[in-house]
């Protein structure tokens, strides 16, 4: 076991786990934030992406003793239902969602994007989110979504 501290959503956690709990099972079996989903487990999909530090990650490759001392945003941290992020406003407005899947990942990697470019090219947002796999939509509406969320 190891001992930890890290800010999830602005709240901090002190927490004792196991020394080879990744963090995406940290976030939804331990922690109950279950908007971080799992898909393939293996850093190909986007599914588990979270904010460290500014930055998306697949929380499906970090083990809990890496992110000691950081601070990590999930989809639960960015808004509700009743008070929707503009990211997550834009999605909903441009009828980017269909099964809802890949979302929340989708969602976190666009946040973390557009705080470092507030004015992007398509083409930059399509990088942005090329590890964020779709297998609904096809990618234009959420390219609108987050195009729409910049301006
Ligand atoms: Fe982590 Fe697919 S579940 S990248």
């Amino acid at each position: 076991m190891i001992n930890i501290e890290v800010n999830i959503n602005g709240e901090d956690y002190r927490l004792e786990v196991e020394d080879d709990l990744r963090l995406i099972d940290l976030l939804r079996d331990k922690l109950h934030l279950t908007g971080t989903k799992e898909g393939c487990g293996e850093g190909e999909c986007g599914a588990c992406t979270v904010i460290l530090d500014g930055k998306s990650v697949n929380s499906c490759l970090l083990l809990v003793a890496q992110v000691h001392g950081k601070r990590i945003t999930t989809i639960e941290g960015l808004g509700d239902e009743n008070n929707l992020h503009p990211i997550q406003r834009a999605f909903l407005e441009q009828g980017a969602v269909q099964c809802g899947y890949c979302i929340p990942g989708m969602v976190l990697s666009a946040k973390a994007f557009l705080d470092t470019n507030s004015t992007p090219k398509r083409e930059e947002i399509r990088e942005a989110i090329s590890g964020n796999l779709c297998r609904c939509t096809g990618y234009e509406k959420i390219i609108d979504s987050i195009e729409r969320a910049s301006e």
